[in-house]
C-alpha cells in the first residue's frame, strides 16, 4: 500500500473521520504506531526532550533529525512521515531552509516537513512548496520560541493575541501548507480557525474541533511518570511496566535464575568430553 500523501491529507479537510497523528523517533515505535492505524507520523523535534534528555527542543540538529527520520521511514510503509525542521535549520535564511528541507526529503526520506511560525514564515513556506516540498505549519505555542515566549505557555488567550494567531493561520493556508498544527490555544479559537481555513488543522492542547489531533508518543504512553502535561492523555503507564520488567531481570541475574537452560547453548557430547579431558 502506498504512503498517505500530503494532497490526500489536505483533501481530508472537514472529514467526519479525524486525522490521527503521533510522534515517533525510531523504527519499532513507528511500526507500532502504523500498525495501530496512525495516519501521520511526526518525527518531532520533541525527540530532544523525550529521547535525548534535553530541557527543550533548541539543541537538536538537522543531522540528528535526519538520523531519527530514516529510522521511522524504515519502520513504516503506509504512514505519512513528517520531519520537524529543527531550530536554526530554516530561520537563518531562505537558502539554508531550502538546503535543509532538501536534506529532509533526500536523506531523511520524509514525505513532508514542518516549520514553526505564521505570517513571518509564510513566504518561506510558499517557496518550499514551490520547489516541491510539502509543508505542515505550526502556530500557537511554538516550542522553538520558548525563550521569547517565557515558557511553554498557552497562546492566543486574549482578543489581540487571538487575532495574531488567526492571521498566522490565514497566511499559512494562503501560502499553500497542506495542514497546520495548532498548539496550546483556547479550544474556541481552534474551532474558529478550523472553520475559517481551507486546510486541516491538527490540534495539540487545542480542543476537540480540529480536523485531527497529534500527541507526543512518550507522553501518551506514560514513559516518564514524573511528567504529566495537561493536554496529553495517558493511554498506558509504560514507565512502571518497564521498570518492573528490568527489576525482574536484575533479580533473576543476581539470583542466578537467568539465563536458564532454554536461553543457553548446550555443548555436544564431543565438546563435553574435550573440555573434561582438558581439565
Ligand atoms: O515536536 C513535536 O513533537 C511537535 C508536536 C508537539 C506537534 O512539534
Amino acid at each position: 500500500m502506498p504512503r498517505l500523501t500530503a494532497p490526500e491529507i489536505k483533501a481530508r479537510k472537514g472529514d467526519a473521520k479525524r486525522i490521527v497523528s503521533l510522534t515517533a523517533y525510531d523504527a519499532p515505535g513507528a511500526r507500532l504506531a502504523e500498525q495501530a492505524g496512525v495516519d501521520i507520523i511526526l518525527v518531532g523535534d520533541s525527540v530532544a526532550m523525550v529521547v535525548l534528555g534535553q530541557p527543550n527542543t533548541l539543541e537538536v540538529t538537522m543531522d540528528e533529525m535526519i538520523h531519527h527520520c530514516r529510522a521511522v521511514v524504515r519502520g513504516t510503509e503506509r504512514a505519512h512521515v513528517v520531519l520537524d525542521m529543527p531550530f536554526m535549520s530554516y530561520q537563518t535564511g531562505e537558502d539554508d531552509a531550502v538546503r535543509n528541507a532538501g536534506r529532509a526529503i533526500k536523506e531523511g526520506r520524509a514525505q513532508s516537513i514542518k516549520i514553526e511560525g505564521g505570517s513571518s514564515v509564510a513566504p518561506l513556506a510558499a517557496r518550499l512548496i514551490d520547489i516541491g516540498v510539502p509543508v505542515m505549519g505550526h502556530i500557537g505555542l511554538r516550542p522553538q520560541a520558548v525563550n521569547q515566549l517565557g515558557g511553554f505557555r498557552a497562546q492566543g488567550t486574549d482578543a489581540q493575541a487571538a487575532d495574531i494567531v488567526i492571521a498566522d493561520a490565514v497566511a499559512l493556508a494562503g501560502a499553500g501548507v497542506y495542514a497546520m498544527v495548532l498548539e496550546k490555544i483556547p479550544a474556541e479559537l481552534a474551532t474558529y480557525i478550523t472553520a475559517h481555513v481551507s486546510v486541516p488543522t491538527i490540534g495539540i492542547g487545542s480542543g476537540p474541533d480540529c480536523d485531527g489531533q497529534v500527541l507526543v508518543m512518550h507522553d501518551m504512553l506514560g514513559m516518564d511518570d514524573g511528567f504529566h502535561p495537561r493536554h496529553s492523555k495517558r493511554y498506558a503507564e509504560l514507565a512502571g511496566v518497564i521498570r518492573s520488567a528490568v527489576a525482574s531481570y536484575a533479580d533473576d541475574v543476581r539470583e542466578r535464575r537467568f539465563p536458564a537452560a532454554e536461553q543457553s547453548v548446550a555443548a555436544s557430547a564431543e565438546l563435553r568430553d574435550h573440555l573434561r579431558a582438558r581439565s
